[in-house]
């Protein structure tokens, strides 16, 4: 099968794609709304965007406009990283729901642990109110899935000791030689997908030296060879592109497979 077809299942069964479209400072209107357009019309069924992108909208849009079945298409959304309180969680929950406009959202994520001017410092009790808000949410079916994103490892330790449904993802920022084992291992160990934010290294990535000879061994290039590793390794890898040819290269990685030691040299690298 297709990676861009093939899923991963997630605890309570849900059924994810494999590659996740990313929207993060894909502008707000006709560029998203293009974006998304390319990447349906080229396969892509899980798109991924967040109340802060301020694209939520364009993203419903395009996914009703593209003649799919709504349940043919996975949609992540994330509660914004500032919201630390029960009923501002639900009620913010109630704008995406507005914006998108799809009925449902396949996955909720709480954005990250802390507010982003307040990265690293304790939000705990936040965490754990809008954990809550999570899982009434999840349990009136609003949306299918629910977790959380940037958690280190003793973030997801503070909801897990308190959860009655336990987080299903963690999405991190996760590409080659950044690769967080601590936090992969530790989320894997309790049930949770690791997504790759940023498996290009917000571009970063793109032409580095060191992933460009692995690639040349397989005719690729240093995108493919990225997303690729990803998926080797059991990740969700959510590469994100304007560009048409990009969106339709980045999703064409079924034509080689990483060696071990190809994967160990990759392994190998440190990079930011
Ligand atoms: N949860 C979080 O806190 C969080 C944080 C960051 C990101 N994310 C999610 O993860 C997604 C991906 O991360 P990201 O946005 O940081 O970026 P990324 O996917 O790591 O890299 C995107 C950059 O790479 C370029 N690119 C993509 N495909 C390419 C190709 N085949 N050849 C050459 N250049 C290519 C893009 O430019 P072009 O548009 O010109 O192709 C863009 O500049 C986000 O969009 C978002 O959905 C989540």
């Amino acid at each position: 099968m297709a990676t861009l077809t093939d899923t991963y299942t997630l605890t309570n069964g849900v059924q994810i794609p494999k590659i996740g479209f990313g929207t993060w400072q894909v502008a707000p209107g006709q560029e998203t709304y293009d974006a998304v357009t390319a990447a349906l019309k080229l396969g892509y069924r899980h798109i991924d965007t967040a109340y802060a992108y301020r694209n939520e909208a364009d993203v419903g849009r395009a996914i009703r406009d593209s003649g799919l079945k709504r349940e043919d298409v996975f949609v992540t959304t994330k509660l914004p990283a500032e919201i630390k309180d029960y009923d501002r969680a639900l009620d913010t929950f109630n704008e995406t729901m507005a914006h998108l406009d799809l009925g449902y959202v396949d996955l909720y994520l709480i954005h990250a642990p802390w507010p982003w001017g307040k990265r690293g410092e304790d939000y705990t009790e936040g965490n754990l109110a809008d954990w809550r808000a999570f899982e009434e949410i999840y349990n009136t079916g609003r949306a299918r899935a629910i977790g959380i994103s940037n958690f280190a490892v003793k973030d997801m330790q503070a909801v897990l000791d308190h959860a009655q449904v336990a987080p299903m993802v963690n999405q991190i920022h996760w590409s080659i030689g950044y690769t967080e084992p601590e936090i992969t291992k530790f989320a894997q160990d309790h049930g949770m997908l690791v997504e790759a934010y940023s498996p290009l290294g917000t571009g970063r990535l793109i032409g580095n030296k060191d992933i460009q000879a692995v690639a040349d061994h397989y005719g690729v290039s240093t995108a493919q060879v990225a997303i690729r590793y990803a998926i080797q390794k059991q990740v969700l890898p959510l590469p994100r592109s304007i560009n048409p040819d990009h969106i339709k290269a980045n999703q064409d990685i079924d034509g080689f497979t990483i060696n071990a030691e190809d994967m160990q040299t990759l392994d190998a690298l440190h990079l930011r």
